[in-house]
């Protein structure tokens, strides 16, 4: 692992249609004990991104290594047990299943840490622990985001994949994810993050990339980047010049609704 990288991605090219590149040649690393954060706006493939990391998307050319390993060498379920974790935007949880039930789905790849596994995800989020026996479409949104994220959790992985955690959910709500965010990693899980809401996690950030176009178009220290006028005019709220930027027109200001996943 030089470095310390725990992902090293390289001029990775990939998409959903042959023809038709969406990452045309990222570039990002993780370190160990990061939290990182993947800004950008619609459709700049932030999600591809993450996709083709877990393996759901087949990366053309490029190369992704996790812990100084070739990824694409790996089945999507291999990286589970590899210690990849992954929490989609949608569809994270089982609605009609209980807290209970979606933690040992979670524990699949090693059934007999699943009593210990639990405890430890109990203790990290006491909500989840009182509810319990509750069907996970009953949980409020926030506490819905927490079992998704105590699910991929469950598998002890030792990079956790997030497409925004905070989506759909109030400002205080996301607060409480993104705190919980600091306390998952500060259990010493290393964090890869999409997100719309560029100052909640910028701030709880070490660094972030904005990607546009399907390549890193921006990167820095989280500080830095929260400081940069580029960075302000298209997330941060200062709307004035967006429209002068290239960037500008497909912004997340321009946004209306939650992001896909
Ligand atoms: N399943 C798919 N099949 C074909 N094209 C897709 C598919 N999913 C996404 N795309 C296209 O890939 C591009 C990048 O999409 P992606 O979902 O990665 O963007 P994003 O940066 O995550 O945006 P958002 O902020 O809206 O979530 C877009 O042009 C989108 O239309
Ligand atoms: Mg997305």
């Amino acid at each position: 692992m030089p470095g310390g990288n725990i992902l090293e991605v390289r001029n990775v090219v990939s998409g959903y249609v042959p023809t038709l590149p969406i990452l045309n040649g990222v570039s990002l690393d993780v370190k160990v004990g990061e939290i990182v954060t993947l800004l950008g706006p619609n459709g700049a493939g932030k999600s591809t991104l993450i996709k083709a990391i877990a393996g759901i998307l087949k990366v053309w050319s490029g190369t992704a290594h996790f812990l100084g390993r070739d990824l694409t060498k790996f089945e999507t379920h291999d990286l589970v047990r590899e210690g990849l974790g992954y929490v989609p935007q949608t569809e994270n949880v089982f609605a009609k299943l209980s807290v209970e039930e979606n933690l040992e789905i979670g524990c699949l790849v090693n059934r007999k840490e699943y009593p210990r596994q639990r405890e430890r995800i109990f203790e990290l989020f006491p909500d989840l622990a009182r509810q319990r026996s509750l069907a996970a479409g009953k949980l409020s949104g926030g506490q819905r985001q927490m079992l998704a994220v105590g699910r991929a959790l469950m598998a002890n992985p030792k990079l956790l994949m997030l497409d925004e955690p905070s989506a759909g959910l109030s400002p205080k709500l996301a607060q409480v994810v993104f705190s919980q965010l600091l306390k998952v990693r500060d259990a010493g899980v290393t964090i890869l993050m999409v997100e719309q809401n560029a100052r909640a996690a910028l701030q709880i950030s070490d660094r972030g990339y904005i990607l546009a176009e399907g390549r890193e178009h921006l990167q820095g220290d989280a500080a830095s980047l929260l400081d940069n006028p580029e960075v302000g005019e298209l997330f941060l709220g200062a709307k004035s010049r967006l429209a002068k930027t290239g960037l500008g027109a497909k912004s997340h200001l321009a946004k209306t609704g939650p992001g896909k996943s």
